[in-house]
């Protein structure tokens, strides 16, 4: 089974996610990133606007051809309890009839995730996709090792090798 891990990162947590995911589970892995500037203060409560409507914004790549893989991860920070809009925008653009997909994110304080892993569920669902997993992980005070064990954890302990890669 061929097993691909998409994401976005702005500040580097959810890239450390996804890069201990793709080692670990022997998956390829893409970075989606966002063509907008989403540094400093004034950008930052623009990008919480952005992602609490949900607004779609430029992303390289734009999409992406999925029909090699089975099994597809969707890695995204926590913004405004929604996902980021690059990861909103890529969802929408891409064709995920058939694919097993899970979902993960990052977040600084508990609870966050909710609702963005259900919105993310709901468009691969509308989509043609089946969100067969989906976990989260509070990143705030977290050094990159505290990252990486906490991934390597939820691995273990979501059993994740089960559905697919290595
Ligand atoms: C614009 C913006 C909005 C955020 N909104 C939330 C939020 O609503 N809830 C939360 O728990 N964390 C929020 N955060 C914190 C991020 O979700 C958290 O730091 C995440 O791990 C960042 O991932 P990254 O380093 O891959 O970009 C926000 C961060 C940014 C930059």
């Amino acid at each position: 089974m061929n097993t691909l891990i998409i994401y976005y990162s702005e500040g580097g947590s959810t890239k450390i996610m996804a890069r201990t995911l793709s080692m670990h589970l022997k998956a390829d892995i893409i970075e989606i990133k966002d063509l907008k500037n989403r540094k400093g203060f004034a950008n930052r409560l623009l990008s919480s606007v952005d992602a609490f409507r949900e607004s779609k914004t430029k992303i390289s790549p734009s999409k992406l051809d999925l029909s090699n893989y089975d099994l597809i991860y969707i890695g995204t920070p926590t913004w405004a309890n929604k996902p980021a809009p690059a990861i909103i925008t890529l969802v929408d653009n891409c064709n995920w009839q058939g694919k097993d997909v899970i979902l993960f994110t990052t977040m600084s304080k508990e609870g966050s995730d909710e609702i963005t892993l259900e919105r993310l569920e709901e468009k691969v669902y509308l989509r043609g996709g089946r969100v067969v997993e989906s976990f989260s992980l509070i990143t705030k005070d977290k050094s990159p090792e505290d990252i990486i064990n906490d991934t390597e954890g939820l691995i273990q302990t979501l059993v994740l090798k089960m559905y697919g890669g290595a």
